[in-house]
């Protein structure tokens, strides 16, 4: 970064179903919680992005930007961006660009997502705008359809069973206990992830992130200080359509963001003490593992296996509980991810920390690094 950009305010709502609440409540408690928790008063906002996919589904709400500003006193200049799933690390990264070139001083980022105010079907039919609409659409794929191909390919390319996939919900479920934003809280066991009813073969219920409403937010600043800095933002891309990959198990944005934001950091990836990683389906947690190169191709259940067994962490992977057991309202996903690190390396006394997050089938992946410099 060419600025010392600090992370100097969080605030999110709980994921979960908020049948009376609206797009605007959620947004509303969100930078409330951020702006109690920071230095700065609202007149110190220079700029606001908003992360959101889906407000003309859901909301019948387009120009969230104007939307969201008027819930600050000044109204400044506000903007929304989308990125499917990786819209809230997109609007991570348009602030930080604000931010390094010094249009701002100070900017609100907050992501915000009312999933449940739509039928379970019309979410699938939003959801998969995310994919290629001349391609992958037509096949009358579903995101949980998609992922169930990678996963298909995956086991039978790596020799991984079905009880495998089971454990990375199982570690997740365990995690998001302690955790008072998570949606799912319960511990759930092995057998009852492979034992849930079938969502797109062998994807299973309990494989799968939930439709979530929440909102999550942050205030990033090169005028006020604190002791977590942004080290690292990146965002790269990929084909939309997975007609044009050579290969399913992996994704090469992932790939392309993770060793752009070591470069940029500074660091290795031995110096990582922390990651959440974007775990919309169990599969996904493997494939990214991997892409990120903290396991070699097909060994990512070993780190899970591991954790399950003997409790033992070789760093803190999706301690929050992952899109799994937090819930994926999906644009406040990569908002809340830099959340749940900073809360991390704060209560670790930890250095380094990573949020990956990806949008779609990895067709947008962002990224980004942060440290705690009191650790
Ligand atoms: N994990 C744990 N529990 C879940 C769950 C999940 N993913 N989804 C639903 N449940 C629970 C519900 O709370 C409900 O429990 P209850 O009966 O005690 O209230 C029960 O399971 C049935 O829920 P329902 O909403 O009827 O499930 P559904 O069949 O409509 O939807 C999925 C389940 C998996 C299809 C849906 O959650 C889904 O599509 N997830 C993926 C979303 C997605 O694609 N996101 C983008 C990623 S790229």
């Amino acid at each position: 970064m060419n600025r010392e950009i600090s992370l100097i305010g969080i605030g999110q709502t709980k994921f979960g179903e908020w049948w009376e609440r609206s797009l605007r409540d959620l947004l509303a408690e969100a930078i409330l919680k951020t702006l109690d928790s920071s230095p700065c008063t609202p007149l110190d906002i220079d700029a606001v992005i908003v992360a959101n996919m889906l407000g003309e589904w859901t909301d019948d709400q387009a120009h969230l930007g104007a939307l969201t500003a008027s819930l600050l006193p000044h109204h400044p200049p506000a903007l929304r961006v989308e990125a499917a799933c990786a819209s809230g690390s997109v609007a991570l990264y348009t602030a930080c660009a604000l931010l390094e070139s010094q249009r701002a001083q100070t900017v609100l980022v907050v992501g915000a997502e009312k999933m449940t105010n739509a039928s379970g079907d019309a979410i699938q039919v939003a959801l998969m705008g995310a994919a290629d609409s001349e391609h992958d659409q037509p096949c009358g794929l579903t995101f949980a359809g998609i992922f169930a191909l990678i996963a298909q390919r995956y086991l039978h390319d790596y020799g991984l069973t079905r009880e495998d996939l089971s454990i990375v919900s199982a570690v997740h479920h365990r995690n998001a206990k302690g955790n008072p934003f998570a949606q799912f809280r319960q511990e759930i066991t092995v057998e009852a992830v492979s034992e849930s009813p079938l969502v797109a073969d062998p994807l299973r219920l309990l494989d799968c992130s939930p439709v979530s409403d929440g909102a999550a937010a942050c205030i990033l600043s090169t005028k006020f200080k604190s002791p977590l800095r942004i080290r690292a933002s990146q965002v790269s891309t990929d084909t939309l359509s997975l007609t044009e990959r050579t290969e399913i198990t992996s994704f090469q944005s992932t790939k392309a963001a993770v060793e752009r934001a070591f470069a940029e950091a500074e660091i290795t990836r031995d110096d990582v003490r922390a990651l959440e990683t974007h775990d919309c389906f169990s599969i996904a947690a493997l494939v990214n593992l991997e892409d990120l190169g903290f396991a070699e191709p097909g060994r990512g259940i070993e780190i899970y296996k591991k954790i399950f067994e003997e409790d033992e962490y070789p760093f803190f992977l999706n301690r929050s509980g992952g899109l799994k057991a937090c819930g994926h309202p999906v644009a406040a996903t990569g908002v809340k991810q830099v959340l749940d690190v900073a809360k991390e390396l704060q209560t670790a006394k930890l250095r380094f920390g990573l949020a990956h997050n990806i949008g779609g089938a990895g067709a947008t992946c962002g990224m980004h690094i942060l440290e705690y410099t009191n650790a």
